[in-house]
């Protein structure tokens, strides 16, 4: 790789919340920077830590062992004093006094805003990844977490098929996803769910009534519907206890999944895509390519600019859609 930029420190961050594989990203974007003979210095808490100059340098050695472990070494933080100007001026001193000149960023859509804000305002040169459970960052097929948490999802929903067909049950199970119904979607379909609640569909209380078909002959007594957190229809809680007020053809449970989907070891999926952004962030950073978000599309690491990732949305696939309804019947 011909070198052009000439950043001699990086500083590397995980910010929002935690996602499976951060670490790997973490290890691959310090191991990087040593193997281009830069300094890499990990800054704690994210945007936080760059504020109260919590910053320590990392070697190849003290991110060894981490590959496999869910969470952040680095920790993690949803920081509000990062939004104000005063909190970046600190920000950027702070960075000035360990002679940073370089940044990479691992997060979500928020840790993209600030970074956005921060070059703009200072000029220092800065890359992202996408680390968060939810999948929803326009620009990339996948986000580093994305995969594991699905099959979480889909380990949680195989087990209470168990229970639910041995009690002839109706189970609701919630997922996390934010705004985004892509862990609904696909730990749906890998589990079988009868129906699949997303924020992004347009079905109806009817439309799911019907669907279930309570009380009528043929209608299956054991059923799991899997409800996306941001549904519009309603949470768990809500749509059982909707059906239960129409309907006692169902003995109905409500598993609500939340953050064990955010832990635990990184699948391998998780792990290359991590180790394959976090080189091409460095890579990318002494590259010159400045301001950007590093993608997986298509099975190629790409490169989009700040403005084509931030309050965009990653649309939800039609045709899995049009899949998790024909096998639902
Ligand atoms: O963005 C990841 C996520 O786990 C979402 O799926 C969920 O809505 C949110 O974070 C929960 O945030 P917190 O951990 O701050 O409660």
């Amino acid at each position: 790789m011909e070198e052009i930029n000439k950043i001699q420190r990086l500083g590397v961050f995980t910010s929002g919340g935690d996602a499976p594989g951060m670490n790997a990203a973490i290890r691959a974007v310090v191991r990087t920077g040593i193997y281009y003979q830069k300094e890499v210095y990990g800054i704690m808490r994210g945007y936080e830590g760059m504020i109260e100059d919590d910053i320590v340098k990392l070697g190849a050695r003290s991110v060894g062992n981490i590959l496999q472990r869910g969470g952040t070494i680095l920790k993690t933080a949803r920081s509000t004093a990062f939004r104000t100007k005063e909190g970046r001026v600190k920000a950027f001193e702070n960075l000035k006094k360990n002679g940073i000149d370089g940044l990479v960023g691992i997060g979500g859509d928020g840790t993209f805003t600030g970074l956005y804000h921060f070059s703009n305002e200072f000029g220092i040169p800065t890359v992202c990844l996408p680390g968060t459970i939810d999948n929803d960052i326009a620009g990339t097929d996948y986000t580093i977490g994305f995969d594991t948490a699905t099959n979480t999802a889909v380990q949680a929903i195989d087990r209470i098929r168990d229970t639910a067909l041995s009690h002839n049950r109706l189970f609701f199970i919630e997922v996390m996803g934010r705004n985004s119904g892509y862990i609904a979607l696909n730990s749906g379909i890998a589990g079988g769910a009868g129906a699949i609640i997303l924020p992004e569909e347009k079905m109806t209380f009817d439309d799911l009534y019907q669907l279930l078909g309570a009380g009528k002959e043929t209608s299956k007594k054991s059923n799991l519907v899997v409800v996306a957190e941001g549904s519009k229809l309603g949470g768990a809680n809500e749509l059982a206890r909707k059906i239960s007020e129409r309907s006692d053809y169902f003995d109905i449970k409500v598993t609500i999944l939340g953050h064990q989907q955010r832990g635990g070891s990184p699948t391998y999926f998780d792990r290359v895509l991590a180790s394959k952004m976090g080189v091409a962030a460095v890579e990318g950073l002494l590259n010159n390519q400045s301001n950007v978000m590093v993608g997986f599309r298509e099975n190629k690491i790409v490169y989009n600019s700040y403005d084509a990732v931030i309050n965009h949305r990653h649309e939800i696939e039609e045709d899995a859609l049009r899949i998790a309804k024909i096998l639902s019947i």
